[in-house]
């Protein structure tokens, strides 16, 4: 008897760890199968995105595939992150997320299934230095309409009570509406999407663009590179409290300002921009008054002499 139950415990298949985080998802989320992808637009820090076209509409999809096996992936948070969270936060900013259309799972394996906003903003600033054909007032009208639209998407996002966590170039579309010529911005990569909460939340993002107050707080691992000491705040390495939380993201518009169009606000504001302290940091109505109240710099220092080079997300 005891002989027995050992073998039919040691043929039963062993469990889905990751099963369990699925089942507790909201079960009003689209479970969807996932299409056939046809070209791979990127490989990213966590997963692989594709672009499926489908064969009877023609309408476009970005399909994002991740193995949760990866030893770098939080599957839990990332699950949270790129199901629930993008699916809320999809439908309360539809003009300023790119609309979540369904996810699969299966062996280890999330797909997550999502409109296809056109060129990240990394690509579509290459495009546009090579462009000869649109005047550099043309394009500096552009990069602000850009820049308005990243700042009303955060807007919205934080109103919400979201935070990005990882805006930078590359997590940003563009794409421009052929019938009247104008610019859609969205944002995309729910990876480190994540909800204010009364509970401290690990840190994320990308290092190029991530605000002090973050760095400080990000694992010992960059304490060691940069030789600083932790500061005496009451952050706890590799997690951050929910004070200013939203102050991180408006840091790493500035630096994205400062890389890309570093004459579109006045030396001053820029400075204040990714001040270290985030309290310093102009909010976003601010922000938006100040672009909305200025004409556009055409300053041949707008950032075109700069090399950019994209930067991937730390786990
Ligand atoms: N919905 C989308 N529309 C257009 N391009 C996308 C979309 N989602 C992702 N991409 C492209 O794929 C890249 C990687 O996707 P992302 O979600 O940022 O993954 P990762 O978490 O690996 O950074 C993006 O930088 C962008 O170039
Ligand atoms: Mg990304």
């Amino acid at each position: 008897m005891y002989q027995h139950n050992i073998m039919k415990l040691s043929l039963r298949p062993p469990e889905d760890p990751f099963k369990p985080m699925f089942d507790r998802l909201d079960t009003k989320i689209p479970l969807i199968n996932p299409p056939s992808a046809t070209k791979r637009i990127m490989s990213g820090a966590f997963g692989q995105t594709y672009l499926h076209i489908d064969a009877e509409t023609k309408k476009k999809y970005a399909v994002k595939v991740i193995d949760l096996t990866k030893p770098s992936i939080n599957a839990g948070e990332l699950i949270k992150n790129e199901i629930e969270n993008y699916y809320d936060i999809s439908h309360k900013c539809p003009d300023y997320f790119c609309q979540f259309i369904g996810y699969h799972y299966d062996n280890n394996i999330l797909t997550i299934v999502m409109d296809y906003c056109g060129m990240d903003f990394f690509e579509y600033y290459a495009h546009m230095l090579a462009d000869n054909k649109t005047s550099l007032r043309k394009k500096f009208a552009m990069l602000k309409s850009i820049f308005t639209q990243i700042a009303e998407a955060l807007q919205c996002l934080h109103q919400h009570g979201y935070v990005h966590f990882d805006v930078k170039p590359e997590n940003i579309t563009v794409q421009k509406n052929p019938n009247n010529n104008k610019i859609k911005v969205k944002l995309i990569d729910a990876g480190s999407l994540t909800k204010y909460s009364t509970n401290p939340v690990r840190v994320q993002g990308t290092l190029d663009y991530m605000a002090p107050e973050l760095k400080h707080a990000y694992l010992p691992k960059y304490l060691q590179k940069t030789k600083k000491n932790l500061p005496s705040s009451s952050v706890t390495p590799g997690y951050v409290s929910n004070a200013d939380l939203g102050g991180t993201d408006i840091y790493s518009y500035g630096k994205m300002v400062q890389a890309y169009y570093p004459t579109l606000f006045d030396d001053d504001f820029m400075r204040e921009l990714t001040h270290p302290l985030p309290f310093r940091r102009p909010s976003l109505p601010e922000i938006l008054n100040k672009l909305r109240g200025s004409s556009s710099s055409s300053s041949s220092s707008g950032g075109r002499r700069r090399r950019h080079t994209k930067k991937s997300r730390q786990p």
